[in-house]
């Protein structure tokens, strides 16, 4: 079970700060939008690459830009060790995902809430996570779908009989009142932006969520 911390909650001028202050999570999320993907614009790739080097847990890209197959390779090659690209912007997820791992990053699709599951299944093989997008993606603080849980049971149900180690995410709406139907569900990496961030003791929300779905195990 681990707890990756939205950086887009965070206070963007004391980004150095900001990571220190969530250094018992286990990832810090990244979101990186183009304003293409999604109608919101965060940061790339230079901003990843200071990030890097200051940041004390290693570092969730979820790039939620067009043409990941060009654009996402180089955050695995700048250091980020998991990098999420979206099922529905890459053109040949199979090669994207390979030269992910090849960079020596973990490589993990997402999925919008409109996107279904069971096209995407076959690609289990070739990834490390998969991200199951509990908002709709572009902004922090929305309140969390429910209804995705169902597609969570499905993809823990593909990753058991695939039989692979692959990690389950969810990100959108996570907090103290939603994370332990996400677990039950299948999940076992969170995401949380405002639940973290929101209130002013990082450490002590990150130290909450993790109780709460603490000795919830997926065979
Ligand atoms: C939304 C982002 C999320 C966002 C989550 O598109 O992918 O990572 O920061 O924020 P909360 O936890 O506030 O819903
Ligand atoms: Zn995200």
């Amino acid at each position: 079970m681990q707890i990756s911390p939205s950086i887009l909650s965070a206070d963007f001028a004391n980004l150095e700060h900001e990571l220190d202050a969530i250094r018992s999570a286990d990832w810090a999320h990244v979101d990186v939008m183009d304003n293409h993907f999604v109608p919101n614009l965060t940061l790339g790739l230079p901003v990843v690459e200071a990030l890097l080097k200051v940041s004390p847990v290693p570092i969730d890209c979820h790039l939620m830009i067009e043409n990941p197959d060009r654009w996402a390779p180089p955050y695995a090659e700048a250091g980020a060790k998991s990098v999420t690209f979206h099922v529905e912007a890459a053109n040949d997820p199979v090669t994207l995902a390979r030269e992910i791992r090849a960079q020596g990053a973990r490589a993990s699709m997402a999925l919008k809430p409109g996107t279904p599951w069971e096209p995407y299944a076959e690609l289990l093989p070739e990834v490390d996570m998969v991200l199951v997008m509990t908002v709709e993606p572009g902004f922090g603080g929305q309140a969390f779908m429910a209804d995705m849980m169902p597609k969570v049971a499905a993809v823990r149900e593909s990753v058991r009989r695939h039989g692979g180690e692959v990690w389950i995410q969810v990100d959108g709406g996570v907090s103290a009142s939603t994370i332990e139907q996400c677990a039950d569900a299948g999940a076992d990496v969170f995401v949380a932006g405002s639940a973290v961030y929101g209130a002013d003791d990082a450490a002590a929300n990150i130290a909450r969520l993790r109780d709460l779905v603490r000795g919830h195990t997926h065979p």
